[in-house]
């Protein structure tokens, strides 16, 4: 029998910026799946309790959580980075196909933030149809993303008039600052606008643990501010063991 497997987005962690149609998702299938990374991250147990907050929030009666261990990312062979990206999302594709299969019913992976951005979750579930061994019908359902609600903390349209934006992460961005002037920087695990040349000639938006009680926001010319967000970053990841933090850059 086809089962449902809903991607739902829960957006970047405040209970009330889930939507109505997830909330409506959460409370019709029966068990609620979570990629469980407390193994290789013990910080992360907070993330998932996060999670619980949003269920216990929206969800009526009892539920089911299941945490899926996420299998170990082999990350100690740069010379192959794709074939160790290739073999993680197998070795994930298996671990929740072996949850599907010990939880009978219609599912739903909780995707933090939106599942269209920066996520695995989307690959996932065509891996696990592709596998053929549980039969699944899948489905998206949108989150608000943590770039949306930076703009909406900062009071920014993203894009210049009828600009373009990059969407980049950390590793990216010293090469694709040359080409654009007005860019997101997610997934930047070391505060890498520090190394940009011409500090002076950009602005910042940034944002931390954006939508959480301690969330912390800065901006101003980078030159000006950026050791200010490095030390507000280190307090934020001291207090809780993690920090998620994304921003906007655009030349000035
Ligand atoms: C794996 S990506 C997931 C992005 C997510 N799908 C989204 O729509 O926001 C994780 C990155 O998203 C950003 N992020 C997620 N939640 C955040 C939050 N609450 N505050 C600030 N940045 C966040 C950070 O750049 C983090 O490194």
């Amino acid at each position: 029998m086809t089962r449902r497997l809903a991607l739902v987005g829960l957006g970047p962690g405040d209970p009330d910026l889930l939507t109505a149609q997830a909330a409506r998702v959460l409370n019709e299938v029966d068990h609620l799946l979570v990629a469980d990374k407390t193994a290789q991250h013990p910080g992360t147990a907070d993330l998932i309790a996060m999670r619980e907050e949003i269920c216990r929030r929206h969800v009526r009666g009892p539920w089911h959580l299941v945490a899926v261990p996420d299998p170990e990312r082999d990350r100690d062979d740069p010379t192959d980075y794709a074939g160790a990206v290739r073999d993680w999302h197998e070795a994930r594709a298996i671990a929740f196909e072996a949850t599907l299969l010990e939880h009978p019913g219609d599912a739903a992976i909780l995707v933090w933030g939106d599942p269209s951005l920066y996520d695995s979750a989307i690959r996932l579930a065509d891996r696990i149809e592709e596998r053929g061994v549980v039969d699944v019908e899948v489905e998206v359902v949108p989150g608000l993303s943590s770039v949306q609600l930076l703009a909406a903390r900062h009071r920014l349209v993203l894009n210049a008039v009828g600009g373009p934006i990059t969407i980049t992460t950390g590793r990216r961005l010293l090469e694709d600052a040359t080409a654009g002037d007005n860019l997101v920087v997610m997934l930047d695990g070391s505060l890498t606008c520090r190394r940009l040349p011409e500090r002076a000639a950009w602005n910042v938006w940034w944002g931390a643990n954006l939508g959480s009680a301690d969330e912390v926001v800065v901006a101003g010319r980078l030159d000006r501010v950026v050791e200010e967000i490095a030390a507000r970053r280190a307090e934020a990841r001291a207090a809780r063991g993690w920090v998620m933090d994304t921003y906007l850059l655009r030349r000035a």
